[in-house]
């Protein structure tokens, strides 16, 4: 594989590896005038253009004076769904809200009656241009998660789907196992059975022997598993050799970020309704706090307090949590937008959520979501002089180029 000079670049933005706490989301240096070597698909030397290395028969990429980041990294979505809940976006519009729609027959089960009808490759064929869409806007690295099939043999096939989706197009895709995301129609009344059904030890091993999986995840929450059954589903996840992640505190407090600490699950997501308790739960087990605002914004509920957990010392990422229901956004750069202009959050410290931080949530800091030699070169090149100036322009697209392990992937 041949080298690659990225030159003329105005703006070099350089995270530092997640994750990162505090004020080290903030204080994120910037090079001027810059230029990235990447060699065999590693960020192999960055730094002042006057100074870059130049290898015999090194191929040349210009920035045309934009700034380059870390490709971004959506570390929460739903993808693969199929199907169409916009009547239940106008209901909410209209003042019924997520959970009375759910409690009326309608909400997750809806696509899960779907996805269970859908084959193999209309999953596929369904989200293969959500994926390209995403490319387009800088991300390089997504997690997805199954979670309407809720049954083992349509979770599978979740699973199948985006493993054949990963091959398919360049962005990396991280299995998530999501089975206790809600309560079918034939468990009705029979939840720890449902529970049971889908926790069985030998498809949990199964799961993550064949990498259909590396992550297992609950929905914990008013209206979806208890504290207990998560557990259960959780400790029998770890035992299968799974790491952990958790939606928590979304709709109610019911001490699921608590449990997502005492598990040291990787990540806990949502967040809106963490309490003191919650917030020094995660702190001590170094879980990572993933926050979906473009969730507030779509289903118009109060935003996470972002900034009381950055306060507190939380390494913070930011997620689109892309899925029919409760979030049909699929622009991780929206999702900053909505951080920065609602949620009080500084562009450096969007970036960090959405790259070095975003990383450590799928566990993967040590390969990607930074500039730092020896990292992958996941890079998305900007038409913007600087970070706060791509900020400033919500909505416009202002991505030129996309490099996925230092091959261009993606040009606008
Ligand atoms: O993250 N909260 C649970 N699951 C999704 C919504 C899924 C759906 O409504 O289809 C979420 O918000
Ligand atoms: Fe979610």
């Amino acid at each position: 594989m041949t080298a690659l000079l990225i030159h003329d670049v105005r703006t070099l933005v350089v995270v530092p590896p997640g994750p990162l706490a505090g004020r080290g989301m903030r204080d994120i240096p910037t090079v001027s005038g810059a230029a990235v070597l990447v060699q065999e698909g590693k960020i192999a030397w960055f730094g002042s253009a006057v100074d870059a290395p130049s290898p015999v028969g090194a191929a040349r990429l210009s920035a045309h004076g934009g700034t380059v980041i870390p490709g971004l990294i959506d570390p929460h979505t739903h993808i693969p769904f199929v199907g169409d809940r916009s009547q239940e976006f106008v209901r909410r519009i209209a003042g019924e809200t997520y959970l009375s729609i759910m409690q009326s027959g309608g909400g997750i089960r809806v696509t899960t009656d779907a996805v269970r009808r859908a084959t193999h490759d209309e999953l596929v064929a369904e989200n293969l241009p959500r994926l390209g869409r995403m490319l387009s806007y800088g991300v390089t690295t997504v997690e997805c998660k199954s979670g309407y099939g809720l049954a083992p043999e349509h979770e599978r096939k979740q699973l199948e789907a985006i493993r054949e989706l990963a091959g398919l197009q360049p962005i990396d895709l991280v299995p998530t196992y999501l089975g206790a995301h809600a309560l079918p129609p034939e468990f009705d009344g029979r939840q720890d059975e449902f529970i049971e059904s889908i926790a069985d030890p030998v498809f949990l091993a199964e799961l993550a022997r064949a990498g259909l999986a590396r992550f297992c995840d609950v929905f914990c929450d008013r209206g979806a598993c208890t504290v207990a059954q998560a557990r259960r589903v959780l400790e029998r996840a770890t035992a299968a050799g799974l790491r952990l992640k958790l939606h928590a505190d979304e709709l109610a407090q019911i001490g699921a970020s608590r449990l997502a600490g005492e598990l040291r699950a990787v990540s806990a997501d949502h967040l809106e309704q963490i309490d003191d308790g919650g917030i020094a739960a995660l702190k001590a087990s170094g879980t990572i706090a993933v926050v979906l605002p473009g969730t507030s914004f779509f289903l118009g509920i109060a935003h996470c307090n972002a900034r009381r957990l950055i306060a507190a010392g939380l390494p913070l990422a930011l997620a689109t949590d892309f899925n029919p229901g409760s979030c049909m956004l699929e622009s991780l750069p929206w999702i900053m937008n909505i951080a920065a202009c609602q949620l009080g959050l500084l562009p450096n410290e969007v970036l960090t959520a959405c790259t070095a931080n975003a990383a450590a949530a799928l566990d993967l800091h040590h390969r990607t979501g930074a500039v730092a030699a020896g990292f992958d070169a996941d890079l998305a090149m900007l038409d913007a002089a600087s970070l706060e100036e791509w900020f400033y322009t919500p909505g416009r697209p202002r991505v030129r180029h996309v490099l996925k392990r230092g091959q261009v992937v993606y040009s606008g």
